[in-house]
């Protein structure tokens, strides 16, 4: 039989400072009251706006997973870093948390899937130690999504929802028998892309607005916004919130089911569920329909909001601290998002 991987390290690291939703109404026609009925969110942190970025954070959380692997920086084979938010356009947060971590020219490869990110990295790893090719692979999801958001009313459904933070793991082979990953299952459907989508800068940007910029006499080129097309909000993310909540509400319990099938199990052996953290009302949502007890779905938007690549690992290191996942336990990841993609993972811990 191939080798499994399991999850040798886990670390999180989130920003010192917390914005509560009462923090929020001071710059935005908002109320904890709304927040917390439609989200079940109460609070975020927010990176420091000079200090921190989607790499530090990352960093911040590799290196917790890597200490608990029992490996350093130097043992990492192979870097995957999931997010939505890097510092630069490009290249990518792989080689910057390579260049940060004083790691080996190993390769470092950035994953671009939002709230599936961690997922889909968690895949592409898993198969790359299946196949041998590496022993230690660091993974991390990441995002500062504050650098983008528009604390104004007219974006309001947006920036009370997400927030900032990092989580990473370190996946290894395992040669126990049943342990490790036992499967993942990604997905994806195109003909939504733009319902939850940031199109500057893009290429095909200029498609998505208003206003088209007005081109001065140029041959080539065309990228840029006007002044008053960036106040107006051009450079910020887009979503269709009721079109992505009803989509994910199908997607999620679909592709856990699927992962379940797939492994001859059922929905009464997951010992933890551990939803990508999008809305606490889409996670009540999927554990209702799979008919799963509180205490086998963990949720922790309450504190967080929603991390996005980084709030799948946030969330199993939290439920793993704090003694809810033990040895041998099934533990069932899942994830809605931008794409829209969605995916699963089931591993036996
Ligand atoms: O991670 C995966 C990606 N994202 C998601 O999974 C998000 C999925 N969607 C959602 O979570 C929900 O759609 C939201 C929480 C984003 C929005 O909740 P909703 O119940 O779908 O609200 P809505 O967008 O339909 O807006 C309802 C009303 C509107 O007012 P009117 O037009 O009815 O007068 C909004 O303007 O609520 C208003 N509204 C707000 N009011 C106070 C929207 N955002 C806010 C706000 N505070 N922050």
């Amino acid at each position: 039989m191939m080798q499994r991987s399991k999850i040798a390290g886990i670390g999180y690291y989130v920003p010192k400072n917390i914005y509560t939703n009462s923090d929020l109404s001071r710059f935005m026609e908002t109320s904890d009251e709304w927040i917390q009925e439609r989200t079940g969110i109460k609070e975020r942190r927010f990176a420091d706006r000079l200090e921190e970025t989607t790499t530090t954070m990352g960093v911040e959380a590799a290196k917790i997973a890597i200490e608990r692997a029992g490996i350093t920086a130097q043992d990492v084979d192979f870097i995957i870093f999931a997010t939505l938010s890097p510092d630069y356009y490009f290249p990518g947060c792989g080689v910057l948390l390579q260049r940060e971590m004083k790691m080996k020219e190993i390769g470092a490869l950035d994953i671009r899937n939002q709230c599936s990110g961690f997922i889909y990295a968690l895949s592409v790893a898993d198969q790359f130690i299946k196949t041998g090719m590496y022993k230690n692979i660091l993974v991390v999801g990441s995002e500062k999504h504050s650098f983008a958001m528009d604390f104004e009313t007219r974006s309001r459904n947006v920036s009370v929802i997400f927030g900032d933070g990092a989580g990473a793991v370190v996946l290894q082979p395992t040669s126990k028998d049943g342990q490790g990953i036992l499967s993942t299952h990604l997905h994806s459907d195109g003909a939504d892309a733009e319902l939850l989508a940031m199109f500057y800068p893009g290429s095909n940007a200029n498609k998505w607005l208003k206003n088209k910029p007005p081109y001065p006499d140029q041959e080539l080129g065309g990228l840029f916004l006007t002044t008053e097309q960036l106040e107006g909000g051009a450079a910020l993310p887009y979503m269709d919130g009721p079109a992505v909540f009803k989509k994910a509400v199908v997607k999620f319990p679909e592709v856990i089911k699927e992962a379940l099938a797939a492994n001859d199990k059922s929905e009464k052996d997951i010992d933890l569920l551990v939803p990508h953290q999008a809305n606490l009302r889409i996670s009540q949502y999927v554990q209702q329909l799979l008919g799963l007890p509180d205490e086998k779905v963990f949720n922790n938007i309450q504190k967080y909001g929603n991390t996005t690549a980084a709030s799948i690992p946030i969330a199993l290191c939290e439920a793993w601290e704090s003694g809810k996942i033990k040895d041998g336990d099934l533990v069932c990841l899942a994830a809605f998002g931008s794409g829209f993609t969605w995916a699963s993972a089931l591993i036996q811990w």
